[in-house]
């Protein structure tokens, strides 16, 4: 049986090496794109439209049912009622309203990969449906960490390893490539207490820095979610 083959893209700035218009990309923003996307799908958001500009979100003020979320830097943008904290959409009444979203690096990295290739949200909320729906759909795979302004982040990474764990586990996924050997090791070093593992990442700092300690707990939370938000048309939505 023919493996398929999984590739970890470490930084978008990276990702024309890696883009063959043919692999799922599995877009990942742990800290906290991702995961604040999988509990508003979770939670009952009809959709989501990613946005990269704060000019694109706001075309959208006004527009009934729908919310507008700005984060730069961790924080909310001056003028949106939402930043990009997972906890917020499990607080609120969001069920079947379209967020707009905008955030540093997540909604880059979703757009840059949505041009020619089948994209997938992922996050420790969702990992084990997520390696459920990738090994039924059979293709080789491109994780797709967001990082950090192009730059290397060590959650996004350690994810991939958890991913990696997890498919080559189901016979049909293979990887021989170095970043998919470093992501498996950061995990393997990790998986024992992950929020501690991270205590000295660039990201949580800049978090705690902004009192945001929670939400790095929750987007460390496993399986809250058996939803696998995918690019229907430019948008996001639940697989069904
Ligand atoms: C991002 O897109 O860069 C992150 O998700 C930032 C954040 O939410 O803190």
């Amino acid at each position: 049986m023919k493996k398929n083959d999984i590739k970890v893209c470490l930084t978008p700035a990276l990702f024309e090496l890696y883009s063959d218009r043919k692999s799922v990309v599995v877009v990942v923003d742990i800290l906290r794109a991702t995961s604040a996307m999988c509990i508003a799908i979770e939670r009952g958001v009809e959709k989501i439209i990613p946005v990269s500009t704060v000019e694109e979100a706001l075309d959208f003020k006004g527009r009934e049912n729908h919310i507008l979320a700005a984060e730069r830097n961790g924080k909310i943008v001056s003028g949106f009622d939402y930043g990009n904290s997972p906890l917020t959409y499990l607080n609120e009444d969001i069920k079947g309203k379209t967020l707009v979203v905008t955030t540093t690096n997540g909604t880059k990295a979703i757009n840059i990969a949505k041009v020619d290739h089948h994209v997938v949200i992922g996050s420790f909320l969702n990992i084990n449906s997520l390696s459920e729906y990738l090994s039924d759909l059979n293709k080789d795979i491109i994780i797709l960490c967001a990082g950090w302004k192009n730059d290397f982040c060590l959650e996004d990474t350690m994810f991939a390893g958890a991913l990696i764990n997890q498919l080559v586990k189901k016979n049909n996924f293979q990887h021989f490539s170095d970043s998919c050997s470093v992501a498996s090791l950061i995990y393997k070093t990790a998986e024992i207490d992950m929020f501690d593992f991270l205590k000295d990442s660039q990201h949580r700092k800049r978090l705690s820095d902004l009192n945001i300690n929670e939400d790095v707990s929750y987007c460390l939370k496993r399986n809250e979610t058996n939803l696998i938000p995918i690019i229907v048309e430019d948008q996001i939505e639940a697989f069904k």
